[in-house]
């Protein structure tokens, strides 16, 4: 299989020390220190941590506190440990699809959604995003067909920060079921819903050909630790892609899994400050949409750390955007890294710093 680059990680990749950082979509980093603070007595048994390899589906007890994060019909084995969701979803696609296979993509989209279905040579038919930042239903019922072997969402979204409501979601999942076809949900951004109130179920949860996908890297602001997991009913399904993962990182890393653990035990701790920074941030967010309406047009969020931004004046806004890091040291990522946004930037706002680094950005877009 021949892959293209993946557009935004080399657009990111030499300029992720930028100064006013605004392109990223992690939540709220953490330190080491800030996890072992959550419980010092593992302080020592972190030190005597053997850095052997881990089991092959991930360490027991990870995957033990990542089953308390489900509702219904999860347990033990529906869950699969990977490195990065990026592993767990390049495995998932591999075993799943074949050359000439249906599937239906949710679009804007992070790129590996549905680059490597592209280059394994299915057909892939994308459910694209309306003008307000919604996807119509009716559309993807046309889309979807008896032969479609697999439907791709994400939700809370990346770019967009968009979350389906309860009802479209049940509408999603009635669509598969209909039509028997596995659901991929890439859920790396639950939990990161503005208000409590608009968490979804997990997809696994309610529909048995559905796969979850979670991390450690944007709700728990734990990239470093390269822990994510799918989850599905379809047991036979995740030891497949187990037996792919034997060819690409054998196991996961022993510390990320350690940390992962004290981490996810401490859950309600770590998402209540999270949910709260995202919501001091955005408020910062719609009073600089409100002073820049004539420059930018904001459709605000309502989950997750990313939003697009469409720029009325500016036409090339990658071309703007290199010039802002240059220049200033402002990072957004241009929104053709996400399909045909030549227009839009991808502005990250789950960070400590946002406040200052958007001031600095509203000053660069007043002059530029
Ligand atoms: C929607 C989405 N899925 C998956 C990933 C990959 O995440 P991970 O760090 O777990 O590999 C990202 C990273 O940006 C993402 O935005």
């Amino acid at each position: 299989m021949k892959l293209p680059p993946f557009a935004l990680d080399r657009f990111l990749d030499g300029r992720e020390d930028a100064t006013y950082n605004l392109a990223g979509s992690v939540c709220n980093q953490r330190t080491v220190a800030d996890i072992l603070a959550l419980e010092p007595d593992q302080h020592d048994a972190l030190l005597a941590l053997a850095l052997d390899y881990q089991p092959y589906s991930g360490r027991v007890s990870l995957r033990e506190e990542i089953v308390k994060t489900y509702a219904n019909h999860i347990g033990f084995e529906n869950v699969l440990i990977t490195v990065g969701a990026q592993e767990g979803m390049f495995a998932l696609f591999n075993v799943l699809l074949e050359q000439g296979d249906h599937i239906v993509v949710q679009t804007p989209c992070y790129q590996l959604l549905n680059q490597i279905a592209v280059s394994i040579g299915c057909h892939v038919d994308e459910w694209a995003m309306n003008d307000d930042v919604t996807w119509d239903l009716n559309r993807l019922e046309q889309l979807v067909t008896s032969k479609t072997r697999l439907i791709v969402i994400n939700s809370p979204h990346n770019p967009t920060g968009a979350h389906f409501s309860h009802d479209e979601f049940n509408a999603i999942v009635d669509i598969a079921r209909q039509h028997d076809c596995f659901l991929l949900s890439d859920e790396v951004y639950r939990g990161l819903e503005h208000a409590v109130a608009d968490l979804l179920p997990s997809a696994a949860e309610v529909y048995e050909r559905a796969i979850s996908v979670s991390d450690m890297s944007k709700t728990y602001g734990m990239a470093g630790t390269r822990v994510a997991w799918l989850v599905s009913q379809d047991t036979a399904l995740l030891h497949h892609v187990l037996k792919f993962k034997d060819y690409m990182t054998i196991t996961g890393s022993a510390v990320g899994q350690f940390l992962s653990e004290i981490a996810i035990r401490n859950r309600d701790t770590l998402i209540t400050e999270n949910r709260n920074l995202l919501n001091t941030n955005i408020e910062h967010f719609k009073a600089f949409a409100v002073r820049q309406q004539v420059r930018v047009f904001i459709n605000m969020p309502n989950a997750s750390t990313t939003t697009l931004i469409r720029f009325t004046e500016i036409t090339d806004v990658e071309a703007f955007a290199l010039k802002a890091f240059e220049t200033h040291s402002i990072l957004i990522s241009p929104g053709n890294k996400f399909g045909a946004y030549p227009q839009w930037a991808r502005v990250g706002f789950g960070g400590q710093t946002f406040k200052p680094s958007l001031d600095k950005f509203e000053r660069y877009l007043e002059h530029n």
